[in-house]
C-alpha cells in the first residue's frame, strides 16, 4: 500500500502554493473534493485527426475516466506527441524517441499518480511504454484496437494488400480506378491496421509483457468490448496506486522473454526487435539481439494471421484472443509472471478457449514450424541483421547472388523499373543510407517493390537486404536491420553491384564474399553520402541515436530519472 499519493505534493498543499495549484484546475469545473487524496490518474492520449488509428481515442479516454471515477480516483487526460504511420514525413520512426520524451516529461512534470497510456497505430505504443518506463509509476495500455476486416469485391483484405494491389498494377492487372475503390475498402472502420502488422504485433507485445488487461491484443476497435475494457483499465489503475504496481514490478526479463516467445508464434513484425529492446533499454532489463534468436527459434508459427499467413485480427479475437494462444504455449512461457491485474501471467489465459483451429493452431499441429525471426551474422553485418522467416519465400532461405547495390532510396526509385538495369532473379537488391543515422529515422522501406521487367516474368519474391526496416505487413524474403548501417562507413557502405553474397538462414550467416584487403581499400576511399543535419531536433537524433541492434533509442535516454521531482519553482 502506497503511503504517500505523488499528487499530494500538489494539490495536498496549502497556503498560496496550494491555492495555484488547485484554483486554475476548478476553472474546468472540478469540485474541491476531487484534490483531497484520491489518486490523479493521468490519460495518456495520442489522440489525433492526422493519426487515423487512434481517431477514436476522445470516446476511449471517456471509457477510462468511467472506470477511474467508479474505484475512487480523479481522471485527467492529456496529450502527447502522436505518430500516425501513414502521414509523417519523412518517418514515424525518426520521432518515436521523441515523442517518448514528451511522455516521459509529461508525467514526471505533473501531479499524476498513475497513467493509462492509450497507444495504437505503430509508434505511438512504444514511444508511450518508454516514456513511462523511464518514470516508472503505476501504467497500464490500452490499445484502440485493430480495425474491422476489409473486404474488396467479396474478399477480405487488409493491409499487407497495399503490396499485393500495388504489384499488381504496376503489372498492369489493376486499374487506379480500382485501386481508389480499395482505398475505403480495407479500412473501413475505426482502429488500426487489421492484419498482424507492427500496431497489433505492439498491441500483444503489451499483453504478452503483462501491461495491459488481458484480452487487449485482438479486441476490434469497433467492438463495444473494446469500451469495457478501457473502463476497467480505468478502474484498475487506482487499485495499482494503491498497491503501488509500478512498471518495473512487472517488466522483468523473463516477462520481456514471454513476449519475444509470443512474438514468434504469432508471426509478429520484425519491429517488435526494435521496440523492445529500446523498453528493455528504459526499464534496464539486460535484452540484447540474440536473445530474439534463441528464445524464438523453437517456437513454431501458431497463428494464422496476414502477413504470414490468412486472416486478421478480427478473427483472432473471435478464435479466443490471445489468451487462448498463450494457453497453447503454456510449456515455453513463464507463466508466473506477474501482470497488471495482480494475477499472473497463466491466471489470465488459463481458462481461455480456443474457438477455431483455423486461426489459432495447437503448438504440436502448428501452422509452420519457421516462425520468430532469424538474426544473420556475418562481414555485411556484423552487428546482426534480421529476417522474418515466416513472411519469406522458402526457397531463398539459402540462396548465393549478386548484389544490384542502391546508394539511397531515391536512387533505388529512379532506377528500379528502368529497362536497362541490369538485373534477374537471382539477383540480391541491396538498399543502403536508410538506417537511423543515413536516412535519417530509419524508414520502412525494406521490403522494396521487386523490378517491373521481373513481377512481367512471374517473379515475386526475391533477396533484399538493407540497414533500413520494414512494414509489419510487409511480406518477402527481406533483411533489414543491417547494423552497423551505412552512414558509420562499416562493410554495408562499401558493397558494390556485382559482389556476391551468400545468405544461408538456416545457419544464421549473411556473408559479402569480397576480401578483408579489398574491403579496407574501399573504406579508405569511403565517403560519406547522406545528409548531416546541424540544427534542430533531427541533428540532435543524428548525434545521438544508437545503432538498430541496440533498439535505436538516444544514448541519453537509456534507463530512467524516476518519478521525483526535486526543485519547486512557486
Ligand atoms: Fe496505423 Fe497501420 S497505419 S497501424
Amino acid at each position: 500500500m502506497k503511503e504517500k499519493l505523488r499528487s499530494q505534493g500538489w494539490f495536498g498543499k496549502t497556503g498560496k502554493d496550494g491555492f495555484i495549484y488547485r484554483a486554475w484546475m476548478k476553472n474546468q469545473g472540478f469540485p474541491d473534493h476531487e484534490f483531497r487524496g484520491k489518486p490523479v490518474i493521468g490519460i495518456c492520449n495520442t489522440w489525433s485527426e492526422l493519426t487515423p488509428c487512434n481517431a477514436h481515442f476522445r470516446e476511449l479516454a471517456e471509457s477510462v475516466k468511467r472506470g477511474v471515477s467508479e474505484a475512487g480516483g480523479f481522471p485527467v487526460e492529456f496529450p502527447v506527441m502522436s505518430l500516425g504511420e501513414t502521414l509523417i514525413k519523412p518517418t514515424a520512426m525518426l520521432y518515436r524517441n521523441l515523442a517518448s520524451m514528451d511522455v516521459e516529461e509529461s508525467i514526471r512534470a505533473n501531479p499524476i499518480d498513475g497513467v493509462v497510456l492509450l497507444c495504437g497505430c505503430d509508434k505511438t505504443t512504444p514511444s508511450l511504454v518508454m516514456g513511462a518506463c523511464s518514470v516508472d509509476i503505476p501504467a497500464l495500455v490500452v490499445s484502440g484496437g485493430p480495425m474491422l476486416t476489409g473486404n474488396y469485391k467479396g474478399q477480405d483484405i487488409g493491409t499487407s494488400d497495399v503490396w499485393r494491389f500495388n504489384d499488381a498494377v504496376r503489372a498492369g492487372e489493376m486499374t487506379q480506378d480500382e485501386l481508389t475503390v480499395a482505398e475505403a475498402c480495407m479500412c473501413r472502420s475505426r482502429g488500426h491496421c487489421a492484419v498482424m502488422g507492427t500496431a497489433s504485433t505492439m498491441a500483444c507485445m503489451v499483453e504478452s509483457l503483462g501491461i495491459s488487461l488481458p484480452g487487449n491484443a485482438a479486441i476490434p476497435a469497433a467492438d463495444s468490448r473494446r469500451k469495457v475494457l478501457a473502463q476497467m483499465s480505468g478502474q484498475r489503475i487506482v487499485e495499482m496506486v494503491r498497491e503501488d504496481v509500478r512498471l518495473s514490478t512487472v517488466l522483468t526479463r523473463k516477462a520481456f522473454e514471454n513476449a519475444i516467445i509470443v512474438n514468434a508464434a504469432i508471426g509478429g513484425s520484425t519491429n517488435f526487435i526494435i521496440h523492445l529492446l529500446a523498453i528493455a533499454g528504459r526499464i534496464g532489463v539486460p535484452l540484447s539481439l540474440q536473445d530474439f534468436d534463441t528464445l524464438s527459434s523453437k517456437i513454431p508459427l501458431v497463428a494464422n494471421l496476414q502477413p504470414s499467413g490468412k486472416y486478421f485480427m478480427e478473427d483472432l479475437y473471435y478464435a479466443g484472443g490471445l489468451p487462448a494462444l498463450m494457453k497453447e504455449l503454456n510449456d515455453s512461457l513463464h507463466g508466473n509472471c506477474p501482470t497488471v491485474n495482480g494475477k499472473t501471467l497463466k491466471e489470465n489465459y488459463q481458462a481461455a478457449e480456443c474457438y477455431n483451429r483455423q486461426v489459432i493452431a495447437t503448438v504440436d499441429q502448428p501452422f509452420s514450424p519457421f516462425s520468430g525471426v532469424a538474426i544473420l551474422r556475418g562481414n555485411l553485418c556484423e552487428n546482426g541483421a534480421v529476417i522474418k522467416p515466416s513472411a519469406a519465400s522458402p526457397h531463398l532461405m539459402k540462396h548465393t547472388g549478386k548484389a544490384v547495390v542502391f546508394e539511397n532510396i531515391e536512387e533505388y526509385k529512379n532506377t528500379i523499373d528502368s529497362p536497362d538495369l541490369e538485373i534477374d532473379e537471382t539477383s540480391i537488391l541491396v538498399l543502403k543510407n536508410v538506417g537511423p543515422i543515413g536516412y535519417p529515422g530509419m524508414p520502412e522501406v525494406g521490403n522494396m517493390a521487386i523490378p517491373k521487367k521481373l513481377l512481367a516474368k512471374g517473379i515475386h519474391d526475391m533477396v533484399r537486404i538493407s540497414d533500413g526496416r520494414m512494414s509489419g505487413t510487409g511480406f518477402g524474403t527481406v533483411l533489414v536491420h543491417a547494423s552497423p548501417e551505412a552512414a558509420t562507413g562499416g562493410n554495408f557502405a562499401v558493397v558494390e553491384t556485382g559482389d556476391v553474397i551468400r545468405l544461408d538462414v538456416a545457419n544464421r550467416s549473411l556473408i559479402l564474399e569480397v576480401s578483408d584487403e579489398e574491403l579496407q581499400k574501399r573504406k579508405k576511399n569511403w565517403k560519406p553520402l547522406h545528409k548531416k543535419y546541424d540544427r534542430g531536433y533531427v541533428s540532435l537524433y543524428q548525434q545521438h541515436v544508437e545503432q538498430a541492434h541496440l533498439g535505436a533509442d538516444m544514448d541519453y535516454l537509456l534507463g530512467g530519472s524516476g518519478s521525483e521531482v526535486t526543485r519547486d519553482s512557486h
